[in-house]
This record gives structure tokens, C-alpha cells and sequence, in this order.
């Protein structure tokens, strides 16, 4: 079953996430991540930091691998996820650039570039614990509504809703690129540990149908109940569509120690 842990807001689910990250980089220096842009797991990251300066957690042999990334967008913009991911992870906790992966979403390449992609996570050894975020429309990593749960990294065209949602990061709606390169579904099974975050009223029915729904391509998110070990760490806003809530705080409350997250 999907682990659902209720959290009193996001400050806590970063904290939470980070010891889990921690005690991975503990366990195995060269660690691997998988990395979500957005605003969910922006708490994660800076309990992260928090914890890697405060405690001098070497983090030198981490590696990681971001979800996704738009395609035709020169990586040096600002909305880059190269950019995104180097300004709101790589830089505050201090990893090493050259570990920190991203699909290359310039254009001349792009054809060969999914392969390329999951050849690199392979040879890393796959992903230990990957980050995820969800979009208003089902989405993880930008598999949009439809994307085969078998999927592997590829270019897809971005959804109406997702360049909506998105566009408060660029000047203008029509300024957020029309395609994108995305980790796929089955790319995201693969990793030995889901953690999918989401905060407030606007994510409550994405997560609802992601984990009490059918499984169903028109919710993407809903792979992660195919997946042996998936935690949804949410606020009591984005649980509020959830109907076994009473069962997912039951459970977490009489969890042994080393079973939690
Ligand atoms: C980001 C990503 C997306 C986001 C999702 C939610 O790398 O893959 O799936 O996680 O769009 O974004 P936020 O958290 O900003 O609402």
C-alpha cells in the first residue's frame, strides 16, 4: 500500500524528508537522487541544507538526477530546470555540479536524448529515492495525463493546464515552452523509493484520485501505487479529499521506528 503520512504543514515534511536523505547519504556516500523542480519540495531541500551545514554531512559523492526539463529553452534562463535546479538544490546544499544530472533540452539533440538519459541512470545504478512533486492535472514529472505507465525519459508536449500552472514563472503564459523532456513513468518505478510531496487545497483531488483512485492514465500519479515502497507526505489541506485519512494516521502512529520514512 502507498504510505500516507498527514503532516502539519510543510515545514515538517521537509524535515522529515531530509533525515531520510541524510540517512541514505549516511548509509552510501554516492547516494543518488532523483530531484523535482516545483514549489513541493523546495522545504526538503532547504531542511537539506540546513542539516548538511549545520552537522557537516559530506555530501562530495552524492549524485542526482533531475525529473525533468523544458525543451528549447536556453539552459541559462533563469526557468531553466538546469538553472532551477542548481540555484534551489545543488548551490544551498552544496552537491557537486558535475554529479547533478538534467535532460539536455536543447533542440539539435533531443532525439537521442531519453536514451541518453536513462542510459546515465543505469550506469549510475539507479535512483535511491526519488522526489516528486504532482501537478494539478495527475501529473508527475511532466507525464502528463495519458503517458503510458511503461514510459521511459522522452520529449512530451505540455499540457494547456501545466503552461498554465507554469506560467507565473515567465513573463507571459505564451512564454512557457510547448514541450518538454521528462523521466517517464516507468522510468519513476524504477527508483527503490517514491516520495511524492503536495501542499494545499489546490493539490487535493490530483492526490485523492492518485491514491485512492484507479489506476489510470488520465492520473498519472496513480503509477505510484504500483510501486512496492511510495510515501505522499501531505498537509491537512491536501488531504482533505482522501477518505481513509483515519487508517493513514492510525497506521504512521503505530509504525516501528524503523519502518517510517
Ligand atoms: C517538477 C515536476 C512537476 C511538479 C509539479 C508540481 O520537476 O516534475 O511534476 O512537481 O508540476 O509543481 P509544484 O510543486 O510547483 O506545484
Amino acid at each position: 500500500m502507498t504510505e500516507v503520512v498527514i503532516v502539519d504543514d510543510s515545514e515538517q515534511a521537509g524535515a522529515l524528508v531530509a533525515g531520510a536523505m541524510v540517512r541514505l547519504i549516511t548509509e552510501k556516500a554516492d547516494a543518488v537522487f532523483g530531484l523535482a523542480t516545483g514549489s513541493a519540495p523546495l522545504p526538503v531541500y532547504t531542511a537539506l541544507a540546513e542539516r548538511v551545514s549545520r552537522e557537516r554531512i559530506d555530501v562530495s559523492r552524492v549524485r542526482g538526477f533531475a525529473l525533468d526539463e523544458y525543451v528549447g529553452l536556453d539552459v541559462a534562463q533563469p526557468q531553466s530546470y538546469r538553472s532551477v535546479v542548481v540555484r534551489e538544490v545543488v548551490e544551498p546544499v552544496g552537491f557537486d555540479p558535475r554529479r547533478v544530472h538534467v535532460p539536455n533540452g536543447a533542440l539539435d539533440t533531443i532525439q537521442g536524448e531519453g536514451e541518453r538519459y536513462e542510459k546515465a541512470i543505469t550506469e549510475a545504478g539507479g535512483i535511491d529515492l526519488q522526489l516528486l512533486g504532482i501537478g494539478t492535472n495527475g501529473h508527475i514529472g511532466f507525464n502528463e495525463p495519458s503517458s503510458s505507465f511503461a514510459s521511459l525519459t522522452r520529449m512530451k508536449t505540455l499540457s494547456r493546464q501545466t503552461r498554465e500552472d507554469n506560467a507565473r514563472f515567465f513573463d507571459s503564459p505564451d512564454d512557457v515552452p510547448m514541450h518538454c523532456i521528462t523521466q517517464g513513468l516507468g522510468t519513476i518505478l524504477r527508483a527503490r523509493h517514491l516520495v511524492l510531496l503536495a501542499f494545499g487545497e489546490g493539490k487535493a483531488s490530483a492526490i485523492a484520485r492518485a491514491v485512492e483512485g484507479p489506476l489510470t492514465a488520465k492520473i498519472p500519479a496513480s503509477a505510484v501505487q504500483l510501486h512496492p515502497r511510495a510515501t505522499v507526505i501531505v498537509d491537512e489541506a491536501a488531504a482533505s479529499q482522501l477518505t481513509d485519512v483515519e487508517y493513514y494516521r492510525y497506521a504512521w502512529d503505530n509504525k516501528l521506528e524503523w519502518e517510517k520514512i
